[in-house]
């Protein structure tokens, strides 16, 4: 019989302090001592009892940590004779460098792993959006008004839906989206902003992200260019960049995207990324003279144009702004939308509107991949869009949205005309703040942040500088009580430091 490689085994070190099981220590640290061959092949372990004395610890926790390692293949009990390191220690296996790393271990840097060409060109570009808000404070963009949400009701459907049949809630879902909410989709886009489409048009995403995502990989090939509005919105960015884009920045005037300056930096364009009813993050609405333009140079092009439609549902101020698509008679404009702001963002879904011409390979990848939508959520999103709590969630929205920019509008004319011009918006859950002086925006930024305060400068959205300097300043997220007492912090700030 070969000799026992207890002195080893005693070694393994038990952290009481620590989230893991103690049997699961114990596992770990056998199966490392046999991986590094500290331990081999056909070795016997001590008694179980012997063990539990040797770590100090119940012999039970032992057997446990035994067992998942039998289970694994590692060890072998043989009856009688008690447990060995399995046979198969002694074949060929992958060496094992080291058992010890661990998440950001300085060794993990060491042997960078390969990845593809296209991604190790575009991680230099990505921007991490860490900065995605979860607590609602001021002035943070992107979250809804939390507090708001009619929440009875969306348990009451969501608790219904769970009642229903099995299959429907448990079984995978349509690939496309499921084919009652593409329906209530299509109704209310058609009701809302104005887009004629049938519901087999409608294709249900994870997010917007994940649309431009889809589109991205759909259309581009590596190096082709792509107009995207400067200053922009980052999650597409990001998708683009990671999808090989060449992106070309258009600066962004009064009218939205400058459509003549584009022509003059890549008349041959692919694609192009815009946000005409609401800029993210400048706020403007795009005319209806660019927006014929930007068509017409699309078509020139033979391009396709993603419409990013993310926050318009809540105009408050005037005629409701139209969607691109809406006035695309050439098939150009692929639209996205999302329910992240007109529900919540944690629901994660989206969807694409698609052109006619691109209906057939959406379909074709939405039915090769199955999405990550969950069915009970898109379920209970088409019951709150049936029975009519959408509808009517949107008009209420829009009156608080409305109440809660005029508190900032209002309250930083008062607190701070000095320094700020606050950009009109009729719409969305944000608008920007340009700075009245020439300052450093990223220093009052990091200062304002220290208060609690969240002002993202504008040069983050920028793939090249702008003229203006300034903050994006999101209202949807906070009360005007909240909106006051952030006002006036930053006026001590500037006072302080401008
Ligand atoms: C410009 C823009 N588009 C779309 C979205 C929504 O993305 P998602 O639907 O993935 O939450 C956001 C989120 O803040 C955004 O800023």
């Amino acid at each position: 019989m070969k000799h026992s490689g207890g002195a080893l085994l005693s070694s393994i070190s038990i952290n009481r302090a620590s989230k893991k099981k103690i049997s699961t220590q114990v596992f770990m640290g056998i199966r490392d001592i046999i991986l590094s061959e500290g331990l081999k092949a056909g070795e016997r372990l001590p008694a179980s009892r012997t063990l539990a004395i040797e770590l100090r610890v119940s012999r039970t926790t032992v057997i446990d940590a035994l067992e998942r390692l039998i289970s694994e293949g590692l060890l072998e009990a043989r009856s009688g004779a008690g447990t060995f390191v399995s046979d198969v220690m002694q074949e060929d296996r992958p060496f094992l460098q080291n058992t010890h790393l661990q998440l950001g271990d300085d060794n993990n840097k060491e042997h960078p792993v390969k990845l593809s060409n296209g991604i190790e060109k575009a991680l230099p570009g990505l921007i991490a959006r860490d900065h995605l808000p979860k607590e609602p404070h001021c002035f943070i963009t992107g979250l809804p008004a939390l507090d708001e949400f009619p929440m009875s009701q969306w348990l009451r459907l969501s608790s219904k839906n769970l009642r229903g049949e099995r299959s429907n809630i448990m079984g995978y879902g349509q690939p496309c989206g499921l084919q009652r909410l593409r329906s209530a989709i299509a109704s209310h886009i058609n009701a809302s902003r104005g887009i004629l489409c049938d519901p087999q048009q409608i294709f249900i995403t994870g997010g917007a992200q994940h649309a431009f995502q889809l589109i991205s990989n759909m259309l581009l090939n590596s190096n082709d260019k792509v107009w995207i509005e400067n200053p922009s919105a980052i999650g597409a960015r990001n998708s683009l960049i990671a999808n090989g884009a060449t992106l070309i920045p258009i600066n962004v005037d009064k009218d939205g995207i400058i459509v003549s300056e584009g022509l003059k930096q890549a008349p041959n364009f692919k694609l192009a990324f815009v946000t005409p009813s609401h800029q993210q993050p400048l706020s403007v609405v795009m005319s209806l003279k660019r927006r014929f333009a930007l068509l017409v140079a699309a078509e020139d092009a033979d391009a396709w144009i993603i419409e990013d439609d993310y926050d318009s549902e809540f105009h408050f101020e005037g005629q409701p702004v139209p969607t691109l698509k809406s006035v695309d008679t050439n098939d150009r404009v692929i639209y996205v939308g999302t329910f992240s702001k007109s529900l919540f963002p944690s629901l994660r879904i989206g969807f694409i509107i698609s052109p006619l011409g691109l209906v057939d390979p959406f379909e074709q990848i939405f039915n090769s991949f199955q999405s990550g939508v969950p069915t009970h959520s898109q379920s209970v999103i088409s019951d709150f869009m049936d029975e009519g709590y959408f509808a009517t969630h949107i008009r209420r929205m829009r009156n608080i949205y409305a109440e809660r920019y005029h508190a900032l509008r209002d309250l930083s004319e008062l607190y701070l005309s000095e320094h700020l011009d606050i950009q009109p918006t009729q719409s969305g859950l944000h608008t920007v703040g340009f700075l009245k002086k020439d300052t450093n925006e990223v220093g009052l930024s990091l200062a304002l942040n220290k208060k609690g305060v969240s002002a993202l400068p504008l040069s983050r959205y920028c793939l090249k500088k702008i003229e203006k300097q300034g903050f994006t300043l999101g209202f949807g997220a906070v009360n005007p009580d909240q909106i006051k007492s952030s006002i006036l912090v930053m006026a001590d700030t500037f006072n302080e430091l401008v």
